[in-house]
């Protein structure tokens, strides 16, 4: 973001409060702070007492930095406090999921006693194949209501599952099955996208050539394709799960058993799998599920519009409106060209009340024009939520003046897979909101923006968002890795945790987030690696060296942009045709996911160095940005960059 730009923003004027109407009903209340702040374990304390436990924790707790265990001694299972205990409680009869198809082709309604039948079925399942509690099984799943039943079953037996995003690569998947050592994946024939039928097994095929550790894959029939098969080590849902019984009996495990790992993108080439434990996750889930959407179980309609292979649809589709029993829309599909008004159709025909997705989602729609919204009545909605990247003001505005009818609070949520929920949000009901600001950390939560000594900056200043103290869903490691743990959070500054985050507070000492200002690129809020795009690239036998920035775009918030040194093999009609672009472009796409994939390839005879041999990567972004080159006297080789902004002149680029 440019200084002008930034500036703008901090000083933006417009303040929205919160309708009378909901704040006079509100989960929350502008007393939490103080209350947390006053004795914040004690806080947490009250929101943990929420869930369902076997047995009380003893201490709230334990924290030896970067160490931490919470609610110790207590035990409970994720999966009754998900669905048996709503059941018990006589709200079998709610749904808990309207699950909409790709394009509303097909509807399924799943109450929580459904879901308690399939989820004992899946458990029962699971555990005839040898799943038992400790073991990792991984999940590679599109949006289908069997998705949450398998994440639901591997918590209900105490086995981490670990979720693998259905768009990525083989390579992907296998490198987080070896990782995570799972013995067993769980899938489905195919999947449908943008209206058509797409494969999903024959990645996991691919993927287990490489990963000896799998023994069993339970495959669910979604679009009826022709799949190779194993036999011995792969099997039919239906032969397995559906004839299994639906009773099981759930045991409780420690508030600190290990619920599920995620991997999500750092600044080398390797995904670090993100640890998460069951009893301080679900509190912190559910409390802020409650309080950041007011959600009222008995009449709202909730909809989550993210995907269950990323955090978001875990701690928002999948456990935080399960712990509150409330009932959710779940789609498969994603905004379409060709299906413009689905959303606005499917948010009227269901009455959905509160909606949570991305700024880059946001984006579409608004380019997409009011017009598509206007034959739609949206006024059931009352609460409108925003994650994954910074939200411009523009798009702010948009969601809530024409999705809201200018009547709804627009919570904009910061958070990371790595916290596991919300952190920085205003509350609906409390806060009178800027458009693009995050606000405040919520109640219970520390955190603070640091300049580079890590003291914190006044009002009006900028630096990195750190966090202060420990927090219940913070993440309890990663997976094998305790040095890495400590190295990438706990390292910049001692026993704070470092985010990884840009950020400025206002003048009344509101907190904007900036983006990354790590290798991280966030594209269509999507964490992706440079590191990582730059490994897939000299993986290519045409390439010899590779460095990749992510550029603003103003659909996307960033973009991935590459610049490429060809091997001197490589003739030079060949490197500069638009076939070997297309070749590099699609190389990444395999190799990662399509998700990856640049949208620009620069082919380069050099990259710009300094003298050290670094490669200046600012000065690449620039480029890809368009701007004015800053001080360049440190380059090795000053025409280098002359090329390369010839090469982007000259059109060697491509959108999708
Ligand atoms: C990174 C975490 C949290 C679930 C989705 C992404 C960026 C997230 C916001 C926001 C500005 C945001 C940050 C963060 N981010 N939410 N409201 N405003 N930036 O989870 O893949 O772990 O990515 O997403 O850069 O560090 P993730």
């Amino acid at each position: 973001m440019t200084e002008p730009a930034l500036d703008a923003l901090l000083h933006e004027s417009r303040r929205f409060e919160p309708p009378a109407d909901l704040a006079a009903e509100a989960n929350a209340k502008a007393d939490m702070y103080d209350e947390a702040g006053r004795d914040r374990l004690a806080f947490w304390e009250r929101q943990a007492a929420d869930l369902t436990w076997s047995a009380k924790w003893s201490k709230v707790l334990e924290w030896e930095p970067p160490f931490s265990k919470w609610f110790i001694g207590g035990t409970l299972n994720g999966c009754v406090n998900a669905v048996d205990r709503h059941v018990e409680a006589g709200l079998g009869d709610r749904v808990a999921y309207y699950w909409i198809s790709d394009g509303d082709t097909e509807r399924r309604t799943i109450t929580y006693a459904d879901l308690l039948r399939e989820v004992s079925k899946a458990a029962n399942g699971l555990a005839s194949l040898g799943v038992k509690a400790g073991d990792r099984v991984t999940i590679y799943m599109p949006m289908i209501p069997e998705t949450v039943v398998t994440i639901l079953a591997c918590a209900r037996l105490g086995a981490p599952h670990n979720v693998v995003f259905c768009g990525f690569s083989s390579d992907s998947l296998s490198g987080r099955i070896n990782d995570s050592d799972s013995h067993v994946v769980v899938t489905t024939d195919g999947q449908f996208r943008r209206g058509a039928p797409t494969p999903v097994k024959p990645a996991v095929d691919e993927a287990l050539q490489k990963t000896p550790g799998i023994e069993k894959v339970l495959v669910v029939r979604r679009t009826g394709a022709e799949v190779d098969w194993t036999e011995g080590r792969d099997h039919w849902w239906h032969d397995v799960v559906e004839p299994a019984s639906d009773s099981h009996e759930a045991e409780a495990f420690d508030s600190e058993h290990p619920l599920f790992m995620m991997y999500t993108s750092g600044t080398t080439a390797k995904p670090k799998g993100i640890l998460h434990t069951t009893g301080g996750y679900l509190t912190q889930v559910a409390f802020t599920h409650r309080v950041v959407f007011d959600l009222k179980p008995e009449r709202d309609i909730y909809w989550c519009a993210a995907d269950i292979g990323w955090i978001t649809g875990h701690s928002y589709i999948v456990y935080g409106p399960l712990i509150n029993g409330a009932t959710s829309v779940m789609y498969e599909g994603t905004p379409h060209p060709a299906d413009k008004d689905r959303w606005w159709k499917l948010i009227a025909d269901l009455k959905v009340s509160i909606l949570y997705t991305a700024p880059t989602t946001i984006r579409t729609l608004m380019k997409w024009g009011a017009e598509e919204l206007a034959p739609h009545d949206l006024s059931s909605l009352r609460v409108l939520g925003s994650v994954g990247e910074p939200i411009n003001p523009e798009a702010w505005m948009w969601y809530r003046e024409n999705v809201g009818g200018g009547r709804t609070p627009v919570v904009d949520t910061w958070w990371q897979t790595e916290t596991g929920a919300i952190m920085i949000s205003p509350l609906p009901g409390v806060t009178a909101t800027k458009p693009g600001a995050a606000m405040t950390a919520l109640p219970g939560i520390s955190a603070e923006v640091v300049d580079n000594e890590g003291k914190p900056v006044g009002n009006g200043g900028g630096g990195f968002l750190v966090l202060t103290e420990p927090w219940p869903s913070m993440l309890r490691g990663i997976w094998g890795d305790d040095e890495r743990y400590k190295e990438t959070y706990w390292s910049r500054f001692p026993d704070v945790y470092f985010a990884g985050d840009g950020a400025k507070k206002d003048e009344d000492g509101d907190i904007w987030l900036l983006g990354r200002i790590d290798d991280v690129m966030n594209v269509s809020g999507h964490r992706i690696s440079t590191t990582e795009v730059e490994h897939a690239l000299v993986g290519h036998p045409s390439v010899a060296e590779a460095a990749v920035v992510g550029a603003t775009d103003a659909m996307t918030g960033q973009a991935i942009v590459a610049f490429v040194t060809p091997r001197g093999s490589v003739a030079e009609d060949v490197s500069s045709g638009e076939e070997f672009v297309q070749s590099l472009r699609d190389h990444v796409a395999k190799e990662i996911g399509p998700i990856a994939k640049p949208r620009q390839v620069l082919v380069t005879p050099e990259l710009p160095k300094t003298r050290s041999g670094k490669i200046m990567r600012r000065l690449l972004r620039d480029i890809a940005e368009n701007r004015e080159l800053g001080d360049v006297t440190t380059l090795l080789d000053p025409t280098v960059t002359d090329a390369i902004r010839e090469r982007m002149a000259g059109g060697d680029t491509k959108e999708e």
